[in-house]
Order: structure tokens, then C-alpha cells, then sequence
């Protein structure tokens, strides 16, 4: 199917459900009893998203916000409420009806959350080609829309072009575990339903760094269908497209605290626990991004620990024996690689079957923001308990 068919009949399913009121996509977590207090009902009927990513702590006051594919307005206008009257939210669609809806209630909403004028303003034009001009963005977000672009990598690259330096993007969209087969890519009702178009969690998330986002990672993520046995899921990813420096760091050396033992971040360099790492001022700024900087000490020095320093952190599993119960481990990021104290490795976006006594581990605190875990025993698992070798053998 030519990429002009696609663009189009996408933007011809949502005109018609804009028009129809029809119920489409996925179930979101947002309070719609408090957005009914400022948002009209003919907006929240058509919210088409798949998550909340104006929801999730990520506005802040003052901000320029723009949303990709931003249907009737939803997104736009809970950003509007949380920029406050002197930030700015801008938001992008292909599709005339879905313009003229949020258009119309921009006004409405302005007047419910009591602002002098709408701070919200709706531009026509396509997420891989956005009416908006380079590095003037705080923050990017957009809810179930990229799937539907038919060339991803350019959305990317727009997203990137866009960002003000230090900026950053919060997205909800649908991923598959699995490249979709060409059946269903050929399939224009599913292009429209955000099944065709998902790309898998790892290809999202590299063509985000290939785009030059640092910092990936999931934020949310939940199951949604099974079809033909691909599992398709909503996921929340959080990046950033890092500042240039201003001024000159002292920061010379990185030594990684744990829990992980060994970490490889989005430029390739690999960190052992305790050993400390010569780095330069760019990878200085990436380890000091949030969700990084607490796993390193980054010094003018270079400063080794060991296991009796209380800064060095691990956890083991229990000394006990293990059972299999359906359960994988899923890294969400933002390291690209990085492996534990019982010979896991995990790659990000990947799953990695692990057994109870490592779900015990994932479930601690260095750990835990940094996993999905998902359970694949579809009938329950027997759960017989299987004793491990010393060396790390049953899981
Ligand atoms: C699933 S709806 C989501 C709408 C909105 N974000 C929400 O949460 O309700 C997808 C929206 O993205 C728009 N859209 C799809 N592909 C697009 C593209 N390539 N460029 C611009 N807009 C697009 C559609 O017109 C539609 O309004």
C-alpha cells in the first residue's frame, strides 16, 4: 500500500469517527470525571488515546507543549490547564474534523480554567512534516498517533528538530512483540485500529536514539490485544534530546554504585560496579539525566568501591530454591544493556524469562523502576521448585 493511501485512510477513519462519536482504541487511566469539569463532553467522546501522557507529572508551568495527532483536543487541553495561563500547548493533526472540534472548544476551555485567552492553539499538518519551527519545544508528547504515521524515522527526526535543547517528549502509543507480518501491515481497517503500523518496543525505542534522544525509557506499560498471537501492547516512553555545555564540568570520572553489576548505556560505554570510569563532559551530561544519576558517583577523581563502602549497592537472590511461573523480565531503560549479581542479562525492550527468586530481586528498590514484568502463563505454571547451581545454573 503506497504511504499517500495509508496517510489518507487513516485520516478518513478518524474524520468519520470524529463525525459518528464512534468508540475507538484503548482504554486510558485518565480521571474523566475531573476533565469533565473543564472539558467539554463533545471532546472527551472522541479521546482516541492509549495512555496519558499529559497525565503522568511531566508538564510543568510555563512550558511549551506540543502534542502530535491531537484528535479532538483532550491531551491538548489537560496541558493547557497544567502549563497554567503563561505556558503554551500547540497541537498537530492531518484531519480537518477533528481541527474544527478541538478548535471550537479551545474557547470553552479557556473560560472553564478562567485564562484571559486559549493558550491552546490547533495547526493542520502531518506528524512527519510538522508546521512548527526548530528547537522551540519543552515538551513533546502524543497518544496513540505514531503508529498510524507510515514512516516512523521521520516523525523521530521531526520530534528531535523541533525540541528546545534540554527538552524532552512523553509518548503513549501501541508496540508489538513481534515485527507485524505483512498481512496485517496490508490491512487498512487494522492500520486504523493502531495494529498494523506498531513497531516493536526495541525498533521504537532505537529509532528514538537513532533521531538522537538519550535517556529512553518505558514509564508505562500494559497489555492491550492478542491477534494471530502477536501480543500488542500500550506503552508510555519517556527521552531527552540533551543540551549542548555551557560551561566546563569538573566531573571527569563515573563509578557505577549498583544494584547493577555491569551497565552499557545509548553511546556504547560499558560501566563495571565499583570501577572507576575516564568520561567525557558529553557522557558526563547523559549519566546525570534523571533515572541515571542515582545509580553513579560522578567525581573530579577517580573514586573505587567495594562491597564494605555504603555507597556500593547489590542484591542477591535468596538462598533458597527457585520456581518457574511464567514470568519476564522486560528492561525498560534507559541503559541499553545491563546485567545483575545472578548472570541475567537483560537487553532493553527485550523480554527475559526469570524465575521467582530473581522477580524477588527486580522487585527491589535500585531495581524496580527500571523493569516491566510480565507473566506468560496463560493456564498458571505447575511451580515445582528446582534448586540452582552455585554458579547462577537454574536461572
Ligand atoms: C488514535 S487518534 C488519537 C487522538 C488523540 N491523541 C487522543 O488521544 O484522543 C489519532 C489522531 O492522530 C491523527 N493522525 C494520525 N496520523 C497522523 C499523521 N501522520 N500526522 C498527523 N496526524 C495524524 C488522526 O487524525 C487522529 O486525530
Amino acid at each position: 500500500m503506497p504511504i499517500e493511501d495509508i496517510t489518507q485512510k487513516v485520516s478518513d477513519r478518524y474524520a468519520n469517527a470524529a463525525s459518528t462519536g464512534e468508540q475507538m482504541c484503548c482504554p486510558t487511566s485518565y480521571d474523566m470525571g475531573y476533565l469533565k469539569t473543564f472539558i467539554p463532553e463533545e471532546v472527551l467522546k472522541i479521546s482516541y488515546g492509549c495512555g496519558t501522557p499529559a497525565g503522568l507529572k511531566t508538564v510543568r508551568a510555563g512550558e511549551t507543549v506540543l502534542d502530535i495527532g491531537s484528535g479532538g483536543g483532550i491531551d491538548c487541553f489537560e496541558a493547557s490547564r497544567l502549563v497554567g495561563p503563561t505556558g503554551r500547548v500547540i497541537g498537530i493533526d492531518m484531519t480537518d474534523t477533528m481541527l474544527a472540534i478541538a478548535r471550537k472548544n479551545a474557547v470553552v476551555v479557556a473560560t472553564n480554567l478562567g485564562y484571559p485567552s486559549s493558550n491552546v492553539e490547533f495547526r493542520k499538518g502531518l506528524a512527519d512534516a510538522m508546521p512548527v519551527d526548530d528547537g522551540t519545544i519543552d515538551l513533546i508528547i502524543s497518544n496513540c498517533v505514531i503508529n498510524l504515521a507510515p514512516d516512523k524515522r521521520k516523525v523521530f527526526r521531526e520530534m528531535y528538530r523541533v525540541a528546545k535543547p534540554g527538552g524532552r517528549f512523553t509518548i503513549s502509543d501501541i508496540v508489538a512483540d513481534q515485527t507485524v507480518p505483512q498481512y496485517l501491515v496490508h490491512d487498512t481497517q487494522k492500520w486504523g485500529d493502531c495494529l498494523s503500523g506498531a513497531l516493536t518496543l526495541t525498533d521504537y525505542m532505537n529509532g528514538m536514539t537513532a533521531a538522537g534522544f538519550f535517556g529512553i525509557h518505558l514509564m508505562k506499560f500494559s497489555p492491550w490485544r492478542v491477534i494471530d498471537g502477536i501480543h500488542f501492547f500500550s506503552v508510555t516512553l519517556t527521552g531527552y534530546k540533551i543540551p549542548p555545555a555551557t560551561t566546563a564540568s569538573s566531573v571527569r570520572y563515573a563509578t557505577l554504585r549498583g544494584p547493577f553489576s555491569r551497565l552499557v548505556d545509548e553511546r556504547g560505554m560499558t560501566y563495571y560496579r565499583g570501577i572507576p570510569q575516564s568520561i567525557t563532559p558529553d557522557e558526563s551530561r547523559l549519566l546525570s539525566l534523571p533515572s541515571l544519576s542515582e545509580h553513579f558517583l560522578l567525581t573530579t577523581e577517580p573514586i573505587p568501591l567495594d562491597n564494605h563502602d555504603p555507597r556500593w549497592r547489590a542484591v542477591l537472590p535468596a538462598d533458597a530454591p527457585c520456581t518457574w511461573q511464567g514470568h519476564y523480565a522486560l528492561l525498560a531503560g534507559p541503559f541499553v544493556e545491563a546485567a545483575d549479581d545472578d548472570h541475567h542479562v537483560y537487553r532493553r525492550g527485550e523480554p527475559l524469562e526469570v524465575c521467582s527468586k530473581t522477580v524477588a530481586v527486580l522487585g527491589t528498590d535500585g531495581y524496580q523502576p527500571h523493569f516491566v514484568l510480565l507473566n506468560r502463563a496463560g493456564e498458571g505454571a505447575g511451580g515445582e521448585a528446582v534448586t540452582c547451581s552455585p554458579d547462577g545454573g537454574c536461572c
